[in-house]
């Protein structure tokens, strides 16, 4: 074999390359599209979810909080909250409603929102749907 490297053998591998990564293309995307329908769990988001979610950025849980990794980290994750409380809503909601209005001395603590029911119920159905949200399975333990 010789030495050297010709013109048409650098073009073939230009070639050979462009179609191969252009085929490898096309089938990810292929397998993306087909994959992604198993995530999609938009059916979920039923008018309380909805305004859980407007409750949720209205008064910026976000700001302490993190939802599925995204936030502050001055207050625990709440993606798992749900599970967290044993699959109870119920756990969520008494937990916001009884928050003492002056914080709690020498410890980060939660405000007290003064929610309604239907509020308390909003948030524990938006709270409710991040939970069962596929996340490939994160985060990796439900303490946060
Ligand atoms: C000023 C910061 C702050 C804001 C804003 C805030 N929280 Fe919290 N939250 C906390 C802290 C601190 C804790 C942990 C309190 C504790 O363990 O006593 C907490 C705990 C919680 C918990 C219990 C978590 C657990 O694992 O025990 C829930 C549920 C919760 N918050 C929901 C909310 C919601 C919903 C909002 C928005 C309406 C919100 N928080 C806004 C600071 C905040």
């Amino acid at each position: 074999m010789s030495g050297t490297f010709t013109k048409s053998m650098a073009r073939n591998i230009f070639y050979g390359g462009a179609v191969f990564f252009f085929l490898l293309f096309v089938a990810l995307t292929f397998d993306t599209t087909r994959a992604l329908p198993k995530y999609d769990n938009r059916g979920a988001i039923t008018p309380e979810v909805a305004l859980g979610k407007r409750i949720w950025e209205e008064n910026d849980c976000i700001g302490c909080h993190t939802l599925l990794g995204e936030g502050a980290y001055f207050a625990p994750e709440l993606g798992n909250v749900y599970t967290r409380y044993g699959n109870s809503k119920e756990a969520i909601m008494a937990f916001i409603k009884s928050r003492p209005k002056e914080g709690i001395p020498g410890r980060r603590s939660m405000p007290q929102f003064n929610f309604s029911d239907e509020q308390l119920n909003a948030l524990a159905e938006f709270l409710k749907y991040t939970s069962e949200i596929d996340t490939a399975g994160w985060p990796p333990n439900v303490q946060g």
